[in-house]
């Protein structure tokens, strides 16, 4: 029996597979879980000692909403065990995904491929036996055909071990429910055995199949393609309207209104369409320079160029919100409380990595203002990351005496702020909102200024310039 994906228990249609997964950060601990909630016996590997005993007792070392309750689960049901002997995976598996990182590189725009390569070469050693290797990191191209004959050379097995890629598309603060239910599924395969290889991945993907996932069947350049193909799309889609943004501030338009009607268009849709600081993160930023770092090793700089524009935008956004902070205190910020609220680069997740609120609130430190952060779950991320800033205990200590508030990351606390109850603890009711997360006219109406990036300065119920936490009636 296996449980499934409706959460009841049906007969079981394929038996479980042996399988290993090689990393257990964001991506491999959740896969790992994930297969065992599927029937699946896993065990998982990683070098770092102290996260694979926290794994082992059921301790997750990053938050990730629902993955906890069901690692715990299948901990219980024995499907799910952790090491960090390479051996010891290499015998028991008969699928090994690799899900390590690959970060940017120091002082490049390439990828980092040190943990895909360690990974491999240290698997490869012990591989005794026919099995199938499955990439599942996100590489630049060509990187699985040069995996491929590194693990003929190495593997005892030769080339009885074959290598297929499977890209994962998880997002934070989703990853369960996008491992589980992905919008789809690309299995790239190769040579002679590759359709052999694509029963091994059907089996291992059977539930999530039979519920309707569709699947890609290609070879595997394209399948390392489609991760990053997706990411820079996604990217482009939100420099594109936060490059509209920078046309509203001048036009006295309103980027939402605008997004808000474009979104209407079917063939645009909605999703990735939200103005604001812009993207950060793991993933959308190093994928889209890594990309470019592999077109121009390949010969073809201009194919992606544009991706460099998509970047600068992005980045613009950091610069200008600093300036339309500076500019809502009258140019001078020094000595001024202000208050961050978010840390982390998006909500539901603890992950700061290229996190653009926290770009933001060190910027505007350097401006000279005292900068309190606050965030649900990111500070001690963000403390070791960012010691010189101030931190608060929560989201009322972060607003007590604010001369300025700037909400940057959408946490669901922040946006359900009441603001008359905020405008009670702060110096000044001025809020300038990234994320574009707040009800704008609410806000005014409590007597707040209220701003925004691509979005015209909207009257309050307070005469501008006035102190107006001094002010009646600002409710
Ligand atoms: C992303 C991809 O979505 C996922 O498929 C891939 O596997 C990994 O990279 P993730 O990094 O978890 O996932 O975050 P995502 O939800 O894509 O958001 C990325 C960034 O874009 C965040 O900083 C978010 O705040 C920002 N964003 C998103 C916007 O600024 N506007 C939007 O409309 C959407």
């Amino acid at each position: 029996m296996f449980d499934t994906l409706d959460g009841g228990t049906a007969p079981d249609p394929n038996p479980a597979l042996r399988m290993t997964v090689i990393g257990t950060g964001y991506l491999g601990a959740t896969h790992a879980v994930c297969m065992a909630a599927i029937g699946h016996e896993v065990v998982a590997l990683d070098v770092d000692e102290a996260k694979i005993a926290a794994l082992a007792s059921g301790v997750l070392p990053f938050h990730e909403p629902g993955l906890p309750e069901l690692l715990q689960e299948q901990l219980a049901s024995g499907r799910l065990r952790f090491t960090t002997s390479a051996q010891e995976a290499a015998e028991f598996g008969d699928v090994h995904f690799i899900c390590v990182g690959t970060p940017q590189q120091p002082g490049s725009y390439a990828a980092d491929l040190t943990y895909v390569d360690a990974s491999v070469r240290a698997l490869a050693a012990h591989l005794q036996r026919p099995c199938l290797v499955v990439g599942k990191s996100t590489v630049p191209v060509g990187t699985a055909a040069r995996l491929t004959a590194m693990l003929h050379e190495l593997a005892p097995a030769g080339e009885d071990v074959h290598l297929t890629w499977n890209p994962e598309f998880l997002r934070e603060g989703f990853a369960v429910e996008d491992t589980l239910r992905p919008d789809r599924l690309v299995f790239g395969v190769q040579g002679d055995g590759g359709a052999q290889d694509e029963l091994t991945l059907r089996a291992v993907y059977a539930p999530v199949i039979a519920a309707g996932t569709p699947v890609v069947v290609t070879n595997l350049s394209t399948s390392e393609l489609v991760k990053v193909a997706a990411n820079s799309f996604l990217a482009t889609k939100i420099s594109f309207i936060n490059a509209m943004a920078e046309v509203c501030e001048v036009t006295g338009s309103d980027v939402k209104d605008l997004a808000a009607a474009l979104s209407h268009d079917t063939r645009i849709g909605g999703r990735f369409l939200r103005p604001g600081l812009g993207f950060g993160g793991g993933c959308l930023p190093k994928d889209i320079r890594a990309f470019m770092a592999r077109a121009n090793e390949l010969g073809i700089t201009q194919a992606v160029e544009f991706l460099r524009e998509v970047d600068a935008i992005n980045l613009r956004r950091r610069s200008r919100i600093v300036s339309l902070a500076l500019e809502v205190s009258d140019g001078d910020l020094s000595g001024a409380r202000v208050a961050v609220l978010g840390a982390a680069f998006k909500p539901d997740s603890d992950d700061i990595r290229d996190s653009p609120a926290l770009d933001v609130a060190d910027a505007l430190r350097s401006t000279g203002a005292h900068v309190v952060v606050w965030d649900p779950h990111a500070v001690p991320n963000a403390k070791r990351a960012y010691p010189q800033l101030t931190y608060a205990t929560s989201t009322e200590d972060a607003l007590r005496g604010a001369d300025l508030v700037l909400l940057l990351t959408e946490w669901e606390e922040f946006c359900t702020l009441d603001p008359v109850r905020a405008g009670e603890l702060v110096n000044r009711r001025v809020m300038v909102d990234g994320r574009q997360a707040l009800p704008a006219e609410h806000w005014a109406h409590a007597g707040w200024v209220y701003r925004a990036l691509g979005r015209p300065a909207i009257p309050h119920a307070t005469p501008s310039g006035a102190p107006v936490s001094q002010l009646e009636g600002a409710a």
